[in-house]
């Protein structure tokens, strides 16, 4: 069958019960995930009547723009992935929830992803899409979006992380004593109801990270040292806990 375009995806989600593909998400996406978000959103320096405006890049079905959106009622904003099925539900979850603002198909690793997005978002927010990046590619997309961010915008995301190499075995051994976040077969779960749903190999269930890609390989201070190269300030580890690490900056 035919690779189905996001208009095409868009279309057959139509009437789809949206909570439904969101659940299967967030099943995938462990328990620890939500709390993370809603620090996110309580983090921005802003009161929650100002207008803001939020750009979510590797944004997936949108749940870390939406996280902003509750706590700004008035948010534009946007959302930019490069998965056309995750844009289309994202797009619909939003116009349901009566988010305002673009949902865009993007590379954010090719070049002019970002040409005509706005450069004065005053949040740009990312949540478990920059480890699928090369280091290099990451620090190219930093400077990327510090140059989307007015003056006193800031950059907030969640990632995985390790310790430092002589902390990593005892943490090992104490993560394994806690809660799991992800769990291979709520990935299997979440990408075989897509491909049932589009009627193609959409996702391959085989299928490999990327070569070279972040992964889990950086530390909590190998974030913010990437923050730093591409200039922001007030740099914080809002939170780190098993697997994840939430790192905000503001642009000077
Ligand atoms: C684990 S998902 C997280 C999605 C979303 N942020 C969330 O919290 O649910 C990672 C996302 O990054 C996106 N992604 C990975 N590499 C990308 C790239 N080069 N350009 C745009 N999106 C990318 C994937 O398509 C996927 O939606």
């Amino acid at each position: 069958m035919a690779v189905l375009t996001q208009t095409e995806i868009a279309e057959k989600l139509r009437g789809e019960d949206l909570n439904h593909w969101l659940e299967l998400w967030h099943a995938e996406q462990g328990p620890a995930k939500r709390s993370s978000l809603e620090l996110m959103a309580a983090v921005v320096p802003a009161s929650k009547e100002k207008d803001v405006r939020v750009l979510d890049i590797c944004c997936g079905p949108g749940d870390a723009g939406r996280a902003l959106g509750s706590r700004f009622p008035t948010a534009s904003m946007d959302f930019v992935d490069r998965d056309p099925f995750f844009a289309s539900l994202c797009a619909a979850v939003n116009q349901r929830d009566g988010f305002a603002g673009r949902t865009l198909v993007r590379d954010l690793s090719s070049p002019n992803w970002s040409q005509d997005l706005a450069s004065s978002y005053d949040v740009v927010v990312a949540a478990n899409g920059l480890h699928w990046f090369t280091i290099q590619e990451v620090t190219e997309l930093f400077t990327e979006v510090i140059e989307l961010l007015r003056s006193r915008g800031c950059f907030l995301f969640m990632e995985p992380t390790r310790p430092e190499f002589p902390f990593q075995s005892g943490f090992a051994t104490w993560q394994h004593t806690q809660p799991g976040q992800h769990r291979h077969e709520d990935w299997i779960h979440f990408w075989s109801s897509v491909n049932a749903f589009l009627g193609y190999d959409h996702m391959p269930l085989d299928a490999r990270p990327p070569e070279g890609r972040i992964g889990d390989t950086l530390s909590a201070l190998d974030w913010v040292g990437l923050l730093k190269t591409a200039g922001f300030e007030a740099i914080d580890i809002l939170l780190r806990d098993t697997e994840k690490v939430v790192v905000a900056g503001l642009k000077p």
